[in-house]
């Protein structure tokens, strides 16, 4: 049966290491899987994440920002996301639109109505059915994307890693008041430790999803 599951978090929660272990896990349990990301995901939305990510783009408006997420989602959307639910996958994300929400609205203070009628435009009918939230103290969080940027020497992706510390404080409180909000949909895992700690405990929180009659 096809599920739409995202992931979410703050810079450096982990999400990356996180999908790539639930991908494995699905996969040995005879579940087919895609994993994507935003912002990318397919050539189009990939070319318009270089302009978005690039740290040389410092002049990039809020506003301008805001419609180049919508605009690189309506095209994941349509090329990637819809196609693999059509054929019954379980599509794991990195990203999506409660990012837009935490990123665009709480961190740079875009109205949040307006941001959720541009998520309903670009997703259209293609909604999560199970979000889940890495959580951790920004500081940390921060200081880990940073390191991993430099030992990956990914200079041309650094923009938000630019942004202060009270930016990320707004994005990680964002993320839990949208949990708070949609607690049927939205899990907030908490992501200090390590990855095989975290893994436990998202893994507990897919099972459970999957199968609600396994819980224990
Ligand atoms: P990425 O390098 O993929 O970061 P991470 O590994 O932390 O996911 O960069 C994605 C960046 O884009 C990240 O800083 C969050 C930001 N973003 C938004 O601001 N709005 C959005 O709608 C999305 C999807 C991402």
């Amino acid at each position: 049966m096809a599920h739409f599951i995202t992931f979410e978090g703050i810079e450096g929660s982990g999400k990356t290491t996180q999908i790539a272990m639930v991908a494995e896990f699905l996969r040995r349990q005879g579940h087919h899987v895609v994993t994507t990301r935003e912002p990318g995901g397919c050539p189009i939305a990939d070319a318009i994440r270089e302009i978005l990510l690039h740290p040389a783009n410092d002049a990039l408006v809020d506003r301008a920002e805001l419609l180049l997420y919508a605009a690189a989602r309506a095209q994941h959307v349509a090329e990637v996301i819809r196609p693999a639910l059509q054929q019954g996958l379980i599509v794991l994300c990195d990203r999506y639109t409660d990012a837009t929400l935490a990123y665009q609205g709480y961190g740079r203070g875009l109205d949040l109505d307006l941001i959720e009628e541009l998520n309903a435009l670009a997703c259209a009918d293609c909604r999560p059915h199970l979000t889940l939230v890495l959580d951790m103290p920004h500081e940390a969080g921060l200081q880990r994307a940073l390191q991993r940027n430099s030992a990956e020497n990914m200079t041309d992706e650094g923009r938000f890693e630019q942004e202060s510390l009270a930016f990320h404080q707004r994005v990680r409180e964002g993320y839990l008041a949208l949990a708070r909000n949609a607690p049927q949909r939205m899990r907030v895992i908490d992501a200090t430790g390590s990855p095989g700690e975290v893994s436990e405990r998202l893994m507990a929180c897919l099972q459970n999803f999957l199968d609600p009659g396994m819980a224990p």
